[in-house]
């Protein structure tokens, strides 16, 4: 998988692609080529023109040779590249120009992991790790590559060591650069906010530099960290892609310049802006992984790399093609007035209709009536939970279902008795009075001790024993980012040792508790990203429980993730967040292909719809194991209409969702061609034994049902007549 030419040519090539750069004769890291796989990757043809631009400065003197027109790969700032720098900061002399060379190399079997990083799992896999020194200021920084036998993702990462007597501040410490050739591309990224996220954007690669970022303390909602740089009209099928996301919950950056000469430069990393690191003499910084793609097959085939990765790799390898039980929610059938014999209560009619688990959402702990009080206080609420939560889960499981439990640990409310007694434990500044969101304020996980008093708190709840699942929410950003616990001039430091605390915390939540399925929530997706995901196995998508509201939302995070880490629910109609009214049936259809389904509704709305309730939630247990470890696709997506297939993973069982969002008279006949069937094989159509032919299905596509706006023909197969409505097809192979 790794070659090396003697004159230091390295080529990392699997099936999938290969990734090739050299030492140029001034020493520096060129960048070669990323892309399909080759032949001979050592045998790529240099771009040897190098010339004397105008205006151009050559590098250290060299003739015909300038930084600001070479491929690099960890590029900095000072030595004639004028774009945007993987490496910047501070020296030992109090200057800004490094000059990064290349040192030596070494290659280990499998992957290293980062010690105190989320990163991905090893197997089948090589690292390269290439280092580069700057000689004048003792900066070392180790490049690391590790390419799989299997898998189309290369995982970047790089180590800054100090070894100097003198102290270097770092500001750009990015995990990876790839600077492609010039071509015509275009930018896709996922954007958004509370209730809309992982809304698709296409755009040219502009001139300049185009940023999707987050210095809000997580990686949010407003941009995922995500980018794919894709061949001017690429399709689902058609098109040469590269995508990168970051491994980090926190500020991220991922930026594509396109610079004077053309080449577009993509950086990916902690996000430079409010970050300084002061690095000790002997001391190392490390970066989180940065992730990339390529696909020459369009963005199903990138898809589905990235899915069969994220499952395999980075998720919990416990809950790996483990079906996920379905569950009734107390969120949207209660919000903050629960109370034991309610949960009770809530829990029979759960298993009524034939629900696993009881999961007890927000309001559960001391004095917490509302929004205003109590985060922090994870103790149960003696009025309402008089027996406490260890006894309320035993009475739960003695029903025959599953617990699950909603903690917030990383928030405090002013009105608590945590803050009463630490008011110092938030992030803060001096004299300025901190902003709430959602009325609450953050604590300060960058320093130890809180954490392991949330440690604390969390594990007597959780050592009951009873506890089967956990909804681990964040409902804030985060403002005045600064610690009591760190000196004046380490505070731009904070919001990463935030997420060095949090990680820590829930590293160690997880070894204990191997057997829990924690679902990781921040209002939603306002923290979806694969650092979140390697210690949850599950993600509350996003609260916009509107069925129609979420087509987007899920069509947009199924580039990168699989559906597998993700959970739907059928919520109240009108909807909550946006007052839409949808039948049952749409509103399960369109969190059908989620791994986790259930319903969040009151005592009532339960009763109205019981029989179709009990069907639905039957359907979802029986089908649980096709949902994980399935291979989703993208079929149709247009303004008024959504496909989407599903096909399990033994590939038996192949279900279709189509969804029709505006009905309207005289509608054409559509049809969904399908993908990655067995062209050989027949297909039986569960509702009424008919057969289909797979290069049928394939080639011509399935007949897809109409809105019946007009008089009914019994050799149409009709939908609900109106607005919202939506069709599940079922499968099965003969
Ligand atoms: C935000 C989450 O996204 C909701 O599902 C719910 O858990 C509330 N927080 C509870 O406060």
């Amino acid at each position: 998988m790794i070659t090396v030419s003697k004159d230091k040519t390295f080529a990392l090539t699997n099936a999938h692609f290969s990734y090739v750069f050299r030492v140029s004769p001034e020493g520096i890291l060129e960048h070669l080529h990323y892309g399909g796989p080759l032949r001979d990757p050592l045998d790529v043809a240099v771009h040897h023109l190098r010339t004397q631009r105008e205006v151009a400065s050559n590098f250290q003197g060299g003739p015909y040779f300038s930084l600001a027109d070479t491929p690099q790969e960890f590029p900095s700032f000072g030595t004639s590249d004028y774009r945007f720098p993987a490496l910047h900061g501070r020296n030992s002399d109090g200057n800004t120009v490094f000059s990064l060379h290349y040192k030596n190399y070494r290659i280990v079997k499998d992957k290293p992991r980062l010690k105190k990083l989320p990163s991905a799992r090893g197997g089948d896999s090589e690292t390269l790790i290439v280092t580069l020194e700057d000689p004048l200021h003792k900066l070392d920084v180790e490049l690391y590559y590790t390419i799989y036998q299997d898998y189309g993702v290369l995982v970047r990462s790089a180590k800054f060591k100090n070894k100097g007597e003198k102290e270097l501040q770092l500001q750009h410490a990015f995990s990876s650069a790839l600077d492609l050739p010039p071509h015509d591309y275009e930018i896709l990224h996922l954007h958004g906010t509370w209730s809309r996220e992982f809304n698709e954007e296409r755009i040219d690669v502009p001139k300049g530099r185009f940023v999707v970022d987050s210095a809000r303390g997580t990686s949010s909602a407003a941009h995922n960290p995500f980018i794919a740089i894709v061949e001017k009209g690429t399709t689902e099928d058609y098109g040469a892609v590269h995508a990168t996301t970051l491994m980090y919950s926190g500020n991220f950056s991922l930026s594509v310049e396109k610079g004077e000469f053309e080449a577009v430069r993509l950086l990916a990393g902690i996000n430079p802006f409010n970050f300084h690191w002061r690095l000790k003499p002997g001391k190392k910084f490390c970066t989180p992984e940065a992730l990339h793609v390529y696909s020459d097959k369009g963005l199903r085939s990138m898809s589905h790399i990235w899915h069969e990765f994220v499952r395999d790799k980075i998720s919990p390898e416990r809950f790996r093609h483990k079906p996920r039980p379905t569950y009734l929610n107390t969120w949207e059938a209660a919000y903050f007035d629960v109370d034991e014999d309610k949960v009770l209560h809530l829990a029979d009619k759960a298993k009524e209709i034939g629900v696993d688990m009881l999961v007890l959402d927000d309001g559960w702990f001391e004095g917490r009536r509302d929004d205003t009080s109590s985060l922090g206080d994870w103790t149960a609420d003696e009025e309402r939970f008089p027996n406490g939560i260890p006894a309320l889960a035993a009475k739960v499981k003695a029903k025959g279902l599953k617990f699950g439990i909603w903690f917030e640990p990383e928030m405090v409310n002013p009105k608590s008795k945590l803050f009463e007694q630490h008011p110092d434990w938030i992030l803060h500044v001096p004299g300025r009075k901190p902003s709430l969101g959602r009325n609450q304020l953050t604590l300060d996980l960058s320093r130890p001790e809180i954490i392991d008093y949330l440690y604390g708190q969390i594990d007597d709840i959780l050592s009951c024993g009873d506890i089967d699942y956990v909804k681990w929410d964040m409902n804030r950003n985060m403002t005045e980012v600064g610690s009591a616990g760190l000196p004046k001039n380490r505070q731009r430091e904070v919001s990463h040792r935030y997420m060095l605390g949090l990680y820590d915390l829930l590293r160690r939540l997880v070894k204990k508790y191997p057997d829990i399925l924690f679902e990781n929530c921040a209002s939603g997706g306002n923290r979806f990203d694969l650092g979140m995901l390697s210690y949850m196995a599950q993600n509350w998508t996003s609260d916009m429980c509107d069925p129609i509201g979420r087509l987007d939302i899920i069509n947009g995070c199924s580039y990168l993730f699989p559906l597998d880490v993700t959970a739907a629910y059928i919520g109240p109609s009108p909807n909550h967040q946006n007052g839409r009214v949808s039948s049952v049936e749409t509103r399960f259809n369109a969190g059908a292909f989620c791994a986790a389904r259930g319903i969040s509704l009151n005592e009532d709305d339960i009763d109205a719809h019981k029989d179709q309730l009990q069907s639905l939630m039957a359907f979802a247990k029986d089908s649980a194991g096709d949902f994980v470890g399935g291979r989703f696709d993208r079929l149709i997506k247009s303004k008024n209409e959504v496909c989407w297939q599903y096909t399990s993973r033994d590939e038996r069982t192949v279900y279709l969702a189509y969804f029709h969002i505006f009905a309207a008279p005289n509608l054409p006949f559509r049809r969904a061609r399908m993908v990655g069937l067995e062209a050989d094989a027949d297909y039986m159509l569960v509702e009424d034994g008919s057969r289909y032919a797979g290069d049928a299905l394939i080639q011509n596509g399935m007949p897809l049902p109409y809105v019946a706006t007009g008089q009914v023909n019994d050799k149409v197969r009709y939908m609900a007549k109106g607005d919202f409505s939506s069709y599940l097809f079922v499968f099965k192979r003969a």
